[in-house]
């Protein structure tokens, strides 16, 4: 099939190569004239595993091109979709602009039969909306007689980022919301040579499997939290909790990983979302208010121990270990790593920081005095503390006895409980997780 992806953000670009690499032709469209140029000599506008790889063999092979010009390739489209932003607005609400203006471009450029996709994470509501938009588009340039036969399917995006490639290929489900047999015929004969359940449902059911996932899997990661929070200091560990309740089936081992909470492009977004969809539509989304408050405030008790440990952190040295808001991704939208140095800085702390991706995209956001580091080790010279935000494997590789010497004091805080098991204690570390017992042996 010929597939026109519109807008090459992380699930645009990530589903485009993955069609791409199905053996569908697609040409992937953007207004941001420099990433398209990028693209077009095979840069990856972010990291993420295998996605140079995938760039490269795919644009040699011809199956994927990049433009910012939408009509040159909407000719023989056969699936269009839509993979723009959707930013939250100042009350929570998802931003339909990018949405609603790429409905209306396709609206004026569209003049055969095609099916649209919207792959944006939006509203339920949103999907036959952007449907309108095209239809009326369509009529007001001659085109309504056609414009009839454009229909519209939802299939929300479940992508990782770092697993965005597996997650494409082996997906635990292909959720496919329409309202005609074809169309869901269509979309089921796009993802040939995948293998998964395909659920076919109503638009509305599809848009809402989406948001409720991302929110399910949010709660269930303040649950733990506040689980750890009541485990701390009382003997029990977090991580032991997780295990025995993540052993009943009906709870699932997955998403029980206690820490600073979560961040990213999704779940705080997503959540919001959600919540106040609910609300203007008269419904207090109780459950939601909380999830949220205690992802905030997990990163606020996490700080408040810092302090109560140190004391002042005026003129403290302090080094940092990951930035972005989860391993393997340069991404730091909405990164509780980045709040926490946000706020060690703003208590007057000397900070410097190690993150194997994303120490390029922290510079745009962090202050100039913060000191960025080749190594991990290199972060914690010198240090009087040491705070890891982010969980990357490599740091687990690091060498803690001689990490021990090089620290002025050796004090850890650990967000993410990562060395939790490397028993830092026996080396004379002082070690503190999030809901962990006697994390602070000397
Ligand atoms: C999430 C969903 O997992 C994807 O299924 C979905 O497609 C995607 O959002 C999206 O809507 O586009 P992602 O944001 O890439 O994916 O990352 P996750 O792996 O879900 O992690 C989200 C946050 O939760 C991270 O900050 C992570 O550190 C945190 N987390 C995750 C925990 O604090 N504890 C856990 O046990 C798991």
């Amino acid at each position: 099939m010929n597939i026109v992806m519109i807008g090459t953000g992380y699930v645009g670009l990530t589903t485009g190569l993955g069609f791409a690499g199905l053996g569908h032709r697609v040409a992937c469209v953007d207004t941001d004239s420099l990433k398209i140029a990028k693209l077009d000599l095979g840069q990856a506008p972010f990291y993420e595993p295998g996605l140079d790889a995938q760039l490269k063999t795919l644009q040699d092979q011809g199956q994927i091109v990049f433009t910012t010009d939408l009509s040159s390739v909407m000719s023989g489209a056969d699936v269009i979709m839509i993979a723009v932003q959707t930013p939250p607005k100042e009350n929570g609400d998802a931003d339909l602009v990018y949405v609603r203006s790429v409905a209306e471009e396709v609206g004026r450029l569209l003049d055969h039969e095609a099916l649209i996709i919207t792959k944006s994470t939006v509203p339920v509501g949103t999907n036959r909306v952007v449907l309108e938009l095209i239809r009326q588009t369509m009529s007001a340039n001659g085109r309504a007689e056609l414009a009839s036969l454009i229909q519209i399917a939802s299939v929300p995006e479940f992508l990782r980022e770092g697993a965005a490639f597996a997650d494409f290929l082996e997906p635990d489900r292909v959720v496919i919301g329409a309202d005609d047999d074809v169309v869901f015929a269509t979309v089921e004969q796009m993802h040939a040579g995948i293998k998964s359940v395909f659920m076919r449902t109503s638009i509305e059911s599809a848009e809402l499997i989406k948001v409720s996932s991302n929110a399910f899997l949010a709660t269930k990661i303040s649950f733990i939290n506040e689980i750890a929070n009541i485990a701390e200091g009382t003997g029990a560990d977090v991580r032991d909790i997780a295990r025995g309740i993540g052993l009943d089936k009906r709870i699932g081992p997955l998403f029980l990983r206690a820490g600073i909470g979560f961040g990213g492009s999704c779940f705080p977004k997503d959540v919001s979302a959600l919540k106040s969809y609910a609300g203007v539509h008269g419904y207090d989304f109780k459950l939601l208010n909380a999830v949220i408050e205690v992802n905030n405030r997990q990163r606020e008790l996490f700080f408040k121990k810092i302090q109560s440990v140190l004391g002042t952190l005026k003129g403290r040295k302090i080094g940092v270990w990951g930035l972005a808001f989860k391993p393997d991704t340069d991404d730091i939208r909405d990164s509780a790593a980045i709040d926490l140095v946000q706020r060690i800085l703003a208590h007057g702390a000397e900070v410097s920081v190690y993150d194997p991706k994303a120490m390029q995209n922290a510079m745009r956001v962090l202050p100039d005095e913060v000191i960025y580091t080749p190594t991990a080790m290199d972060a914690a010279i010198g240090a009087e503390a040491l705070i890891v935000l982010t969980e990357w494997p490599e740091f687990r590789d690091v060498s803690f006895a001689s990490l021990r010497s090089q620290m002025v004091e050796p004090i850890i805080f650990d967000g993410r409980n990562t060395l939790a098991d490397l028993e830092l204690s026996a080396i004379g570390f002082r070690y503190y997780g999030v809901g962990i017992c006697d994390s602070h042996k000397s």
